[in-house]
């Protein structure tokens, strides 16, 4: 009967005020909200998302996000970009070790505040409500919804390869198909959590079959005696070609976008079963299982193709197929498509929290941190993210995006190191039940700045101007709408008025 009911989320913190609104069908209206409002209609619990992700789910979350696309394309960047097949597998290494520690100094954030929304918890934490809010703005309408854009795209590209055969895919093939992707992912999303981990980790154990055969196929080559190609591995492979310090960076890009996802565990830390245990255990489980998994990788890339063949094929994965293979070569792009649905899954997942979170702060429309009233997903967060990243995919070309998607999320990667180091000042006292050595997010903080500023040395593009001020312009909207609780009619949410203590405070936004 109120199956479409949804109701307002209470805070974790425990302060909301649980005034309910509904959407769709209301039978018993205004008049029965006193008893039910916000709250489970049969166990009379405050609504809220439930603890569901254990051990298994929370290692899946982050390796079936991980491993989405890029490990299966981007090889063939990583090698132009450094020039030398040693410095690309340095790199790709040096990309998982940048990981672990990035994601080891969140554990001990994720531990220390257990509200999901990652880097927009901490930021509120350690620098109050303005930079929270950009990172909620930028991560909200850029950040998150082009992951998700490029995800699919490049699920849609490898979905449709494996039908058409010899012939290049057209392009609105590919994106009516990257749009129905979203849209399943979605209505997986919005009907169940369990169903969401249960696709997660499936896909997460398919995908890991499917580098498995790589890496057998490679092994094998290998011990047929074909290392040639790892021979002589520093040598530039263009003589006259230097590598700078800037064009480092960008290769460092393209690795870290195979690599992208780690901290994506953080994001659902309110949904995971005893997370002071499990977000540090999946953590440490699931990086350095994805890093060995990307070295073995490339090393069975080069020992059924040379650089020359890498850096000609489109997609390393099903060019290695086609030579390996033989009858069964199509198992690579459909391995490809099997490993792009799930990092998107896992992509959406997070994603519509850090929407509910954002929003229940009153930082974003409020209506986004409402959750199912049965089905426990926060169905309307959900719902914008894959609106904005459905409007991506059909606006266009998303390659050069990854490079402008790296810049400002390292931004907001490095600010959450300076967060946990000045909450090491300012709250000494406060329990970790993790606590990551000083070093690390120091050592990541330092190659976070090195990663912004950088590819702008060694290429300055216009792109990283907008970016950033994309992020600065985010004031624009803090400052009427959110500090001063302004909210224009056209929003349509009549009334309604966020109250200052919002700011600061952890409290749901009023109604009036
Ligand atoms: N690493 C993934 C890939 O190679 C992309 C993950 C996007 N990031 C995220 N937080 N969902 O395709």
């Amino acid at each position: 009967r109120n199956r479409w009911r949804l109701r307002r989320s209470s805070s974790t913190q425990g302060k909301s005020n649980e005034l309910a609104s509904c959407l769709g069908d209301d039978e018993d209206g205004g008049g029965r909200r006193g008893g039910l409002e916000g709250k489970d209609p049969e166990t009379n619990d405050p609504v809220h998302l439930k603890r569901r992700v254990g051990l298994v789910s929370g290692v899946a979350l982050i390796v079936g996000t991980m491993i989405g696309s890029g490990i299966f394309v981007s090889p063939t960047g990583l090698l132009i970009r450094t020039g030398s097949v040693g410095m690309s597998f340095l790199v790709w290494t040096a990309c998982g070790v940048l990981s672990l520690c990035g994601a080891l100094a969140y554990a001990e954030l994720g531990t220390m505040n257990t509200s999901s929304g990652a880097e927009y918890a901490y930021f509120m934490d350690a620098f109050g409500a303005p930079p929270a809010f950009l990172f909620s703005w930028t991560s909200t309408l850029v950040l998150k919804p082009s992951q998700m854009a490029i995800i699919c795209l490049s699920f849609a590209q490898y979905a449709v390869e494996a039908f058409a055969a010899e012939c290049e895919p057209p392009e609105h093939l590919v994106k009516i198909v990257g749009l129905l992707a979203i849209t399943v992912i979605l209505l997986i999303n919005c009907y169940s959590v369990n169903l969401a981990t249960g696709v997660q980790n499936t896909f997460t154990a398919a995908k890991l079959i499917a580098i498995l055969v790589v890496i057998a196929g490679g092994s094998w080559s290998l011990a047929k005696g074909n290392t040639q190609h790892l021979q002589g591995a520093f040598k530039m492979l263009d003589e006259t070609d230097t590598l700078t310090i800037g064009r480092l960076a960008t290769a460092f890009y393209t690795g870290l976008w195979a690599y992208d996802g780690w901290n994506n565990l953080n994001y659902v830390t309110e949904e995971i079963k005893d997370p002071s245990k499990n977000l540090p255990r999946s953590i440490m489980i699931g990086i350095p299982l994805v890093t060995v998994c990307y070295a073995l990788i490339n090393l069975s890339y080069l020992a059924v193709m040379s650089p020359m063949e890498m850096i000609e094929s489109e997609a390393v994965a099903v060019t290695f197929g086609n030579r390996i293979l033989g009858v069964v070569a199509w198992l690579m792009p459909f391995s490809v498509a099997v490993s792009t649905f799930g990092s998107a899954n896992g992509t959406l997942f997070a994603a519509g929290r850090l929407c509910f979170a954002a929003s229940r702060q009153g930082h974003l429309l409020d209506c986004l941190s409402y959750v199912h009233v049965r089905r426990f997903t926060p169905a309307p967060g959900l719902i914008f993210h894959s609106l904005v990243a459905a409007a991506m995919v059909l606006s266009g070309n998303i390659n050069s995006l990854i490079d402008f998607f790296s810049f400002t999320a390292w931004i907001f990667y490095g600010g959450a190191m300076l967060a946990l180091l000045v909450m090491r000042k300012t709250r000494p006292n406060h329990p970790r039940p993790y606590k990551c050595p000083l070093v690390i997010p120091i050592f990541v903080l330092g190659i976070s700045m090195y990663l912004i500023v950088g590819p702008i040395i060694d290429k300055p593009q216009i792109e990283y101007l907008y970016a950033a001020g994309f992020i600065a312009a985010g004031m624009f909207f803090y400052l009427p709408f959110v500090k001063y609780g302004y909210v224009p009619k056209f929003m349509g949410i009549r009334g309604q008025r966020f109250s200052s203590d919002v700011i600061g405070g952890g409290t749901n936004s009023r109604l009036i």
